[in-house]
Order: C-alpha cells, then sequence, then structure tokens
C-alpha cells in the first residue's frame, strides 16, 4: 500500500470543511450570482477585486482565472518575455516556472534559506553576478507555505540591479512582513484562490495586484484578449478571467480570512508544544514576519517511514514539493541554476512532510497527529 491508499481520518486539507462552515452565506451569494444573470467579470468580480486591494492595501487588484495565470500576466504586463531572465526559485510549485516560460522569459533557479524554504538573498546576488545569455529583469520570490520571502533584502537588491519585484502569493494571503501585508511589496504580486488556500474558491482562480496603474491598465487588458474596447485588441491578450461566481464566494470567505489565518497560527502553536523535543525540525518563524501557515511543515531524515505510519492511521499528509522543479522530467537538464547549485532545496524535498491544517481542524485532531507522531518515536 502506498500512503494515497490508506483511509483519511483526518485529511491534510479539507476545502469542504471551509464551505459547509459558511454554508448559508456562500449559498446565498451564489443565488444573488445565478438571478444576477452576469457571470463572467461584472460586479461581483469589481467588489470582491476592490475589497481585496484595500485588504493587501494596494490600489488595484485584477481577478483572473487562476494563480499560474496571474504570473503569466504580471510578467506579460511588465514587458517581460523571451531574452528576459526571471529569478525564482526550485522549492515551489511548478506554477511558478511554468508561468515564467509561458511568459517567454528564462527562468533562473535560485537556492532557498535552510529554514525558511524561501530565497536566499546571497545567492540571488551570486546568481546576478553570474554572466550568462539573457537581460536580468525581474527577481520572483515565493512566500512557500505562507511565511514571507526577507522582502527587504530582495527589494534592495531588485531596486540596485534595476530588476521588477514579482511576489508569488499563492500561499501567502494575509501574511505580513515588518507588518505589511506580502502582495504589497512588488511592483506587483500574484495570488491563487485554489480551493485549499488559505484564501480558497471552490474552484480555480487567481488575482494580480499592483499600486502601479499602467500595469493595472495592461492587466486588464491581457486578460481579455487584449481588448481595450469591447472588441477590440489594443495588445496581444489571452481569455483569464474570475468569474462571477468564484468571486462571490471569495468575497464572502474574505471576511473570515484574518480569523482562519490566526486559527491556523494557533494550531501550529499546538503542533510546536506537542512535537517539541522530538528529533525532527519544526517550522522556523522569521522573527520580523507573521507566518500564515498555508501549511505546517516538519522536517526529518526518516520522512516516509513517518508519512507512511501517519497513513496507515488514517492521518493524511502532504510534501510540498516532493520533487524540485528542475528535477521535474519535463523541466530536468534544461533550467539554469545559481552558481552554488540548489542543495538546499534538493535536500529539503527528500525531508519534508506538511501535517494536517486547515481552520477547522479541531484540537483534538490535532493531538491525535501529535500522539502518532510521538509514538512513532517511541
Ligand atoms: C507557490 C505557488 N505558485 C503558483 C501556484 C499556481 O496557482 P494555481 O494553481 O491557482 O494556478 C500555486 C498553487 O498551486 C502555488 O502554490
Amino acid at each position: 500500500m502506498t500512503p494515497k491508499d490508506f483511509p483519511t481520518a483526518i485529511p491534510q486539507a479539507d476545502p469542504r470543511a471551509g464551505y459547509l462552515v459558511q454554508r448559508t452565506a456562500i449559498d446565498a451569494a451564489l443565488t444573488r450570482v445565478f438571478e444576477g444573470g452576469v457571470y463572467i467579470l461584472g460586479r461581483e468580480v469589481e467588489m470582491f477585486e476592490a475589497a481585496f486591494a484595500d485588504y493587501i492595501g494596494v490600489s488595484h487588484a485584477i481577478g483572473v482565472g487562476s494563480g499560474t495565470d496571474a504570473i503569466e500576466l504580471a510578467l506579460r504586463a511588465s514587458n517581460i518575455g523571451a531574452g528576459d531572465l526571471v529569478f525564482t526559485v526550485s522549492h515551489t510549485a511548478v506554477a511558478t516556472v511554468a508561468a515564467i516560460e509561458r511568459a517567454g522569459a528564462t527562468a533562473v533557479l535560485v537556492d532557498v534559506e535552510p529554514g525558511t524554504y524561501t530565497m536566499a538573498p546571497h545567492e540571488l546576488s551570486r546568481a546576478l553576478r553570474m554572466t550568462r545569455p539573457g537581460r536580468p529583469a525581474a527577481v520572483l520570490p515565493v512566500h512557500i507555505y505562507g511565511q514571507p520571502a526577507e522582502l527587504s533584502e530582495l527589494a534592495e537588491i531588485a531596486r540596485v540591479h534595476d530588476l521588477r519585484l514579482i511576489e508569488d502569493c499563492a500561499q501567502s494571503h494575509g501574511a505580513l512582513y515588518c507588518g505589511e501585508p506580502t502582495g504589497s511589496f512588488g511592483d506587483v504580486a500574484c495570488f491563487s484562490f485554489y480551493p485549499t488556500k488559505n484564501l480558497g474558491a471552490l474552484g480555480d482562480g487567481g488575482m494580480v495586484v499592483t499600486s502601479d496603474p499602467t500595469l493595472a491598465v495592461a492587466l486588464r487588458e491581457i486578460r481579455e484578449y487584449g481588448w481595450r474596447d469591447r472588441y477590440v485588441s489594443a495588445r496581444i491578450g489571452i481569455n483569464s478571467r474570475l468569474d462571477a461566481i468564484q468571486a462571490a464566494i471569495l468575497g464572502v470567505k474574505l471576511r473570515t480570512l484574518t480569523a482562519d489565518n490566526a486559527r491556523r497560527q494557533t494550531i501550529a502553536a499546538r503542533y510546536d508544544a506537542g512535537l517539541a523535543g522530538l528529533p525532527l525540525a519544526l517550522p522556523v518563524r522569521r522573527p520580523n514576519a507573521t507566518h500564515v501557515f498555508h501549511q505546517y511543515v516538519i522536517r526529518l531524515a526518516d520522512r516516509d517511514a513517518l508519512r507512511n505510519r501517519l497513513g496507515a492511521s488514517g492521518v493524511g499528509t502532504g510534501i510540498h514539493y516532493p520533487v524540485p522543479v528542475h528535477r521535474q522530467p519535463a523541466y530536468s537538464g534544461r533550467l539554469t541554476c545559481g552558481p552554488s547549485g540548489l542543495g538546499v532545496t534538493e535536500r529539503a524535498a527528500s525531508q519534508i512532510l506538511s501535517l494536517p491544517i486547515y481552520p477547522q481542524l479541531m484540537d483534538e485532531a490535532v493531538d491525535r497527529v501529535i500522539a502518532e507522531i510521538r509514538a512513532f518515536f517511541t
């Protein structure tokens, strides 16, 4: 049996629970959309865009079809494409790199910090000193697991090298760096509303945010065939529009995002206390940041044995991610990386384990997970 064959009494994530807890409000929002007769963009999307921009503290939010599209559109609106280098990480969802390539640019992969798994600023500096074909154009850090990357250092490097700073906030809705939300630091930032995210739709969805009015105009045009006026394409665009149903659902869920993140933090603190003293590494918190625990990731050499044991006991776990992007069959051997290689990324991939975490997870379930892990070590 493999872990996926075991019955899962405590799932690793549970977007259905997120729906059920807000069922009345979500069902009412859906009825409003169904009866309203506008199903793509329109007022529902505009209302959610305004609320989300306000939450992040930016001037513009542009709803799109997915987090992957958000990254592609952010790059295209920034005129980044063929011949341009975008510095990012390999310890991420493949979507980050896929979107860079879809925009026509070249990804340069930089290693991460061993504790936080976010882009290591000194590795970015080293990668920028290397000469290679292409023009350095952007830095694209990922706030992986809900913890902001070291934004002040990365922003300073971007400023010195005249690079755009594009944040991948797919996992960091509501996370703070020096008291300010992720997504408010970059020239432009990208969110995913995949159902398991801290702010999750009941389908696909994404958002690009920026305070640059020119970029905002370009993003609105590119998401809809490049239209400036209806049926008249002023530029080359695609079809990547947030739909009204998802916007209405997200509008309901945005109201509880801060409380949901607080619950994730409480669960994380419970895991910290319950797992203290065991021979495994607990999540490292950046002191100047607020981690929103999209994932609670522990680390140990014997990861697969623990995962099997938990799976057999009905505890779902995940690995985010088991294969770094540069080792994926579709990318292997053709991606560029920084001069020090990706050793931290590769070691992490073989040792990380994501425990169950979502706002509706009960304390009793957390305690059961802790007990199972403690039993594994006795
Ligand atoms: C770090 C990161 N970037 C990008 C994405 C892509 O988002 P989506 O699945 O909405 O396209 C995801 C989500 O899986 C992600 O976790």
